[in-house]
Parts: C-alpha cells; structure tokens; sequence
C-alpha cells in the first residue's frame, strides 16, 4: 500500500489501513494525553452549549476517543460515557486521565464495527477522527446506529477550505506530514453527508486555530526528508485551520 494513500475497499485492507493509523497514534500516545488533559475542559464548556438542553443522565460515545478528550469533556454533562479506539496505547493514557471518575470507561473499538447494540447511547461523539478514516460515509452510518432514535450527534473534525485546489493542498501537505491522514471534508460536505443520512443540525459552530508549522511537526514526529518536504507543501510558517462543531439530531 502507498503510505499516504487510504485503501477503498474494507477487509484486509481497512485492516491494513488500520495500522498506519496504530503506527501513528501509538508512538504519540503521551501527547495526545496532554492534549486531552488541557483541552478537555473547553471541549466540554462547547459541547454543553452545542447539546443543550442535556438531562444529566444520558449515555453517551466518544468513538476515536484517542487519549479521551471528549469522553473527559462529556464526563461531567452525562451519566454515563464510553470512549473507544483501536489504538490500545492511547487508552492506557486515557484510563490514566480518569482515574478516579466512576462514569468514563474505554474499551478498545473500531469506528466502522462499533461494539455496541443499535440505538445505546442520547449523545454520541467524534472529534478530529473522520478526517483519519477512508470512508467517512460508512463510519457515520455506524455512529447513528448506535443512537437512539431523537438521540443527538456531536461531530468535530478539522474542515477542508471551500476552494477545491486549496483543499487539494492542504490535504497533500497533511498526508505527507501524517500518512494516516485521509481526507479533510468541507462544510457543505459535511451537511451534505449529514442530510443525506437524515440528520437535522441543531447547532453549529465554526472555530478558528492558528497553527505554529514546526510545533504541527513535531507533534507528528515528522523528521529528516519527511519534515523537508513537508515544509514545501506547508501553506506557511503559521497557518489557520478551521474546526467544525456540529451538533445533530438523528430523526428516523
Ligand atoms: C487526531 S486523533 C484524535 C483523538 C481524540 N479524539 C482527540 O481529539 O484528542 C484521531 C483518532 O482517531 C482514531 N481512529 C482512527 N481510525 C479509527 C478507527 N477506524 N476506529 C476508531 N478510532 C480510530 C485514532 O486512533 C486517533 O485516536
């Protein structure tokens, strides 16, 4: 398989394409707990506001957890929350960040086969996973599976700019810095994917970020040749990238 480039096709290749994504993940697995331990407490202040009004008691996914941003975010919003991931490094760290919280649990879990009962869970998550997986379409018909009818749907990923050669660009430049990048979707691509699947946006907001190219270097741990030649195709020495919150409502 070409580094950089997803297959297709399921089975042996999704199999394939998920260890990329565990050579990735797997080395990064302390920074990504870092990252999870900071930013969790805004992730969870935006959710709130996204899912509002929230019982307290719902159930809730956080499916490509990764270290548990989200799930810890989520934590104290709802009764109960799960997170998973195929990366079994980032859930040592995640279990690590919630020690001591009785209603977060992780288990190890592909996005694409979810190991949950249809309809189990009022609020299921994702966030900076879609644009890691091949067949983004396939992996949201998962997450709505696993929700109840009227549950609701947290999706957060890293937006593609709107001009079609940009996009190109910018996901050339992030597949060689990463080569378990996929895709980045666009915002009329992701409501797209959402209608057709006849989800209904309750809310959504966009967030800004500056990046610091050497820093989006090294938190990929991209050296040598690869880090060259990633500073070719990089839009500039800082940067703007736009995250995408979408809170939905799963009607059918
Ligand atoms: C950029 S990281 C984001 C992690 C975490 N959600 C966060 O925001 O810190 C992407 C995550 O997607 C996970 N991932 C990629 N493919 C997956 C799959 N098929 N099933 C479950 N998780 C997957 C990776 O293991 C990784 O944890």
């Amino acid at each position: 398989m070409t580094p950089g480039v997803p297959p297709d096709a399921g089975g042996e290749h999704e199999d394939e394409w998920n260890e990329v994504v565990r050579a990735r993940f797997a080395p990064a697995a302390e920074h990504f707990a870092e990252r999870a331990r900071e930013l969790a407490p805004q992730i969870g202040e935006r959710a709130a506001r996204l899912l509002a009004p929230l019982r307290g008691d719902e159930r809730a996914l956080d499916a490509g957890t990764g270290a548990g941003a989200l799930a810890l975010g989520l934590s104290p919003l709802v009764g109960e929350v799960v997170g998973c991931d195929i990366v079994p490094e980032l859930l040592v760290e995640a279990r690590t960040l919630a020690a001591g919280l009785a209603n977060v649990s992780f288990s190890e879990g592909d996005i694409f086969a979810l190991p949950f009962e249809d309809a189990s869970f009022d609020v299921v998550g994702t966030i900076r996973t879609l644009h890691h997986l091949d067949r983004p379409e396939q992996a949201l018909a998962e997450l709505i599976r696993v929700a109840k009818p009227n549950g609701r749907l947290l999706i957060i990923d890293q937006l593609a700019p709107l001009d079609h050669q940009r996009a190109r660009d910018m996901d050339r430049f992030e597949r060689v810095r990463d080569a378990s990048h996929a895709r980045t979707l666009s915002d009329p691509e992701m409501r797209e994917l959402f209608a057709a699947n006849g989800l209904v946006v309750l809310r959504q907001e966009i967030e800004a970020t500056e990046r610091e190219l050497e820093a989006f270097l090294d938190s990929a741990g991209c050296e040598g040749e690869q880090r060259e030649r990633t500073r070719r195709l990089a839009p500039g020495p800082t940067f703007t990238v736009e995250l995408g919150w979408y809170a939905l409502e799963r009607r059918v």
